[in-house]
Parts: structure tokens; C-alpha cells; sequence
């Protein structure tokens, strides 16, 4: 392994997700492990900027691998966006004797890592830290299958009062771009429909025609998920609209919100973080960075920043299909 690397700094940054914890875990003990010295930075970008460090060992990072959310904390950066907010993260680096970086994150933070090592040199790799699931190069983020099962949880929940009432819900997830959470969880819910971001999925038209089906074929209760970020329009609205077409229905709405990114990670997510943390400081020690770290099949795979960023990861549309079959 390559013995130019001696600091190796770690953060988290953008939207949490629960992993993240057992992620910088990870990143500590391997870089102990290969007698590394490690910091951790507070707040994102913001931090390293700031040079808001702390020294960490492997009892630094002692009884975080169940937490939620990130005990280094996070922040969407402004200063980092500016090319002397970068200049001034590289020079407190540079001050600490610093020569690498993992960014735990999601698309955004990716933008940052990618800049910040063209510009300073700095090598810099990435771990998919999002619950959105909407990083190409990675079968999973960290988060997303905890953040999945919070929703399973919730939405079993709505079902019984949903049929004990003979209720239409549409169940507001998150998503701010992409279905992946709506998708999964709809399928594993038995939702009737999904309503997606996506440009080619669940129009209008589409909805009220599973709509009519499920009444026609009798099914008294009926939960649609909607995708935060979807073309239809939120939750609210589309209730409003199925309550204006169909006034007989009885039609309610839940937004489930933030409670998706918090939570103990799901065992899938801390041995994808662990697997993960550790081959992120294994690809940097061995002369790998300007990337991400993720998990295709079972395999680690490096993917470069722009490609994790600039190629979209498509839904598995079949699951869709599959879901709508079920459902009636
Ligand atoms: O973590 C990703 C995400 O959950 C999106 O789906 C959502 O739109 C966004 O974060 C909201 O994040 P915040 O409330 O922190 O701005």
C-alpha cells in the first residue's frame, strides 16, 4: 500500500442518513488498522472550512454503530461553493498535515469532492450516503433500506385503520427527485400505485385508472404512495383532486417526513457502511480517489464523481408493473 497518504480526514455532509455513523466507524478503524492518523471534521464543508476538527482513535468512535443519524453532524455548505472557501478548507488541511478526504453523501456532496480535488490536489473519495437511493455506481446508499423499513413500519400501521374504515390514503414519502423509496416500499406494502418522479411513470390518468379498477373490483381500502417529488403534484393535491372526482370515497392523506431519516441503520445498512468505510481508505492508500466506493452484486466498485453524479440510476420499472399486478 502506498505510504503517502499519513491523515486522512472524514465528514458527512448534505442530507443525513442513518449508516453514516457506522460509516465514519468504519473509515476510523481501518485508518487505525493501517496506522493511519484520522480526523474528523464537524458540520460538513462547513467545518472544513472552519478546520473544526476533532482527532479520532478507535475508541473515538466507540458505541456509534447502532445511532442514528451523524455524530459528526451535517450541513448543506455555502462557503464551500465558493472557490476561497475551498482554497481556505484545503489550507486547514494542509495545516493539520491532512492529505486525504472521505465524504460520506449524496449527489451534492459529490459536486463538492469532485471541485475540490481538481482544484487543490487534495485526494478525495466518496461513500453514497443518502436515503434516495439516487446514486448510479451503487445498488444501495446507506440509509436507504433502514429508511425503507421505517416506511414499511409506518404504512402496515395506515393499512389496518385504512381497512377498518374503508379508506383511500395517499402516503407522502420522500423523494425529491427519483421513486426509489415509493417503488420498494409500495411493492412491499401491496399499495395499489406508485406515484413517481419519474417523467414515464404514473400520470394523472394512469392513477384514477388503477383507481376505478380497485373499485370495481370491490377492494374497499386502498393506499397510493407518492413520491415527494412527483409530476402529479403532492400528496394534498391529488387527494384533492380524487376527492373532487370521487366524493363517495372517503380520502385521507399522511406525510411521513423527516422520521424517514432517523433511526437505528438496518443491519444491511451497517455492513454495507462497514464494507464501504473500509474500502474507502483501502482505495485512497492504494492511489485511488476522485470517486465513490458502492456495492454492484455484491462486489465494491469505484465509480468516478462524474459518472455517480451525471448518470442517472434508473428505476426498475418491472417492479412497478409487478406491484400493480399484485394489488388487485
Ligand atoms: O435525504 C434526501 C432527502 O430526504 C430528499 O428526499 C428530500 O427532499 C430532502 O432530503 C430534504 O432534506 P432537508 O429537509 O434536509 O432539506
Amino acid at each position: 500500500m502506498s505510504g503517502k497518504i499519513r491523515k486522512i480526514a472524514v465528514l458527512t455532509s448534505g442530507g443525513d442518513s442513518p449508516g453514516m455513523n457506522p460509516a465514519i466507524r468504519a473509515v476510523v478503524r481501518a485508518s487505525v488498522y493501517y496506522k493511519k492518523e484520522v480526523v474528523g471534521v464537524f458540520r460538513g464543508y462547513d467545518g472544513l472550512v472552519e478546520g473544526d476538527f476533532i482527532e479520532l482513535d478507535a475508541r473515538g468512535v466507540k458505541n456509534i454503530l447502532h445511532r442514528g443519524g451523524t455524530f459528526l453532524k451535517s450541513a448543506r455548505s455555502e462557503s464551500f461553493r465558493t472557490p476561497e472557501g475551498r482554497q481556505q478548507a484545503a489550507q486547514q488541511m494542509k495545516d493539520r498535515g491532512i492529505d486525504a478526504l472521505v465524504v460520506i453523501g449524496g449527489d451534492g456532496s459529490f459536486t463538492g469532492a469532485k471541485i475540490f480535488e481538481a482544484e487543490t490536489g487534495i485526494k478525495t473519495i466518496g461513500i453514497p450516503g443518502t436515503i434516495d437511493n439516487d446514486l448510479a455506481g451503487t445498488d444501495y446508499t446507506l440509509g436507504f433500506d433502514t429508511a425503507l423499513n421505517t416506511v414499511v413500519e409506518a404504512v402496515d400501521k395506515i393499512r389496518d385503520t385504512a381497512h377498518s374504515h374503508n379508506r383511500l390514503f395517499f402516503v407522502e414519502v420522500m423523494g425529491r427527485d427519483t421513486g426509489f423509496i415509493a417503488l420498494q416500499s409500495g411493492l412491499a406494502i401491496g399499495a395499489l400505485d406508485m406515484v413517481l418522479p419519474e417523467e414515464h411513470q404514473s400520470s394523472w390518468d394512469e392513477l384514477t385508472q388503477y383507481l376505478e379498477k380497485a373499485f370495481e373490483a370491490q377492494k374497499t381500502s386502498n393506499i397510493v404512495m407518492v413520491a415527494e417529488g412527483s409530476k402529479v403534484g403532492d400528496a394534498y393535491s391529488i387527494a384533492e383532486r380524487a376527492k373532487q372526482l370521487y366524493p363517495n370515497i372517503d380520502t385521507k392523506v399522511t406525510v411521513l417526513g423527516h422520521l424517514q431519516r432517523g433511526g437505528a441503520p438496518s443491519c444491511k445498512d451497517r455492513v454495507l457502511a462497514s464494507l464501504l468505510g473500509v474500502s474507502s481508505v483501502e482505495h485512497l492508500l492504494n492511489g485511488k480517489s476522485g470517486g465513490m466506493v458502492g456495492e454492484i452484486c455484491g462486489k465494491v466498485v469505484f465509480t468516478p464523481f462524474e459518472e455517480a453524479i451525471g448518470k442517472k440510476k434508473k428505476l426498475d420499472t418491472q417492479l412497478l408493473k409487478i406491484g400493480r399486478i399484485l394489488s388487485i
